[in-house]
């Protein structure tokens, strides 16, 4: 699937990357491969307010690994380093793998299990938003992590996208993965709305939006402005969502009445799996 994108601030790098061969078929591959050897997308909800595997802590927050050929990275961090530390041990995560943070925006169920990322790891690239207390950026250097900002859409690795600072109010920015089945965008609040992070999603990207994950901040919507969610969101394509943290579970169920089957479960210990795209992403 040859995919386009408009408008990107890709790294250098990168761009060289997409352009050689595309971005998860870097390794020469036997032509013939099944699913199972195939390189994939793998998400796996490390902190939720819901479980999805037994022997999980749950909690107030969200984060989220994501598991690429060549990158490894943790959108957000959940409230507390502690049981983001547990729930990694008991779902098999080592979070010395991670090479790329990506924080969603500054609230403590995002940023507060920050330390448990950063008492592992070295050299992170961090991306972070330009209003960003300077406490946090202080922390993410004093543990020699290089710090970014994507002010506005940005290619941060081969496949992996940022939506760059969105909302009027609360500034924050989503997380968007390119997979051979399509887009996959990860929320940690979603406080500019699904809606207006599905759109800038298909401003920078040709769809259609495979799924959308994480949480969709509708806890204190009416029937009414769900419903209007919903339909916007459908008759934007997108076409699996897997709402949890802070969606509220009035959403949550009207989600499921509307997408059905396509509606997702998520929670701790969810696995989310894609293979990754097949050919290379085309640069206008
Ligand atoms: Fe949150």
């Amino acid at each position: 699937m040859h995919r386009h994108h408009t408008g990107i601030m890709p790294l250098v790098s990168f761009v060289t990357l997409a352009v050689a061969g595309g971005p998860c078929v870097q390794t020469a591959m036997p032509q013939a491969q099944d699913e199972e050897t195939s390189p994939q997308v793998r998400l796996t909800v490390l902190y939720d307010n819901y479980g999805y595997r037994p022997s999980v802590h749950t909690d107030w927050g969200f984060s989220c690994l994501v598991e690429l050929p060549e990158t490894t990275l943790l959108f957000d961090t959940g409230a507390r380093p502690d049981i983001l530390r547990a729930n990694s041990r008991v779902l098999g995560v080592d979070l010395a793998s991670v090479d790329t943070l990506v924080l969603s925006h500054d609230h403590q169920d995002h940023v507060g299990g920050l330390s448990a990322v950063l008492s592992r790891t070295q050299r992170l690239d961090a991306w972070t938003l330009e209003s960003f207390p300077d406490g946090l950026l202080h922390q993410l250097r004093d543990a020699n992590s290089t710090v970014h900002t994507a002010i506005s859409p940005t290619e941060i690795a081969p496949s992996v996208y940022l939506t760059g600072e969105l909302g009027a109010r609360l500034g924050e920015q989503a997380l968007v993965i390119d997979s051979a089945e399509g887009l996959v965008v990860v929320t940690g609040c979603a406080h500019p709305g699904p809606v207006c992070i599905a759109r800038r999603t298909l401003s920078m990207l040709e769809g259609p939006i495979h799924l959308m994950v994480g949480g969709f901040h509708l806890l204190n919507a009416s029937e009414g402005e769900l419903e209007e969610v919903i339909e916007e969101l459908a008759s934007l394509g997108v076409q699996r969502v897997a709402p949890s943290h802070c969606s509220g579970e009035r959403a949550r169920s009207l989600f499921k009445r509307a997408y059905g089957e396509r509606f997702l479960e998520s929670g701790v210990g969810r696995v989310f799996t894609m293979p990754c795209v097949a050919g290379p992403t085309l640069y206008r």
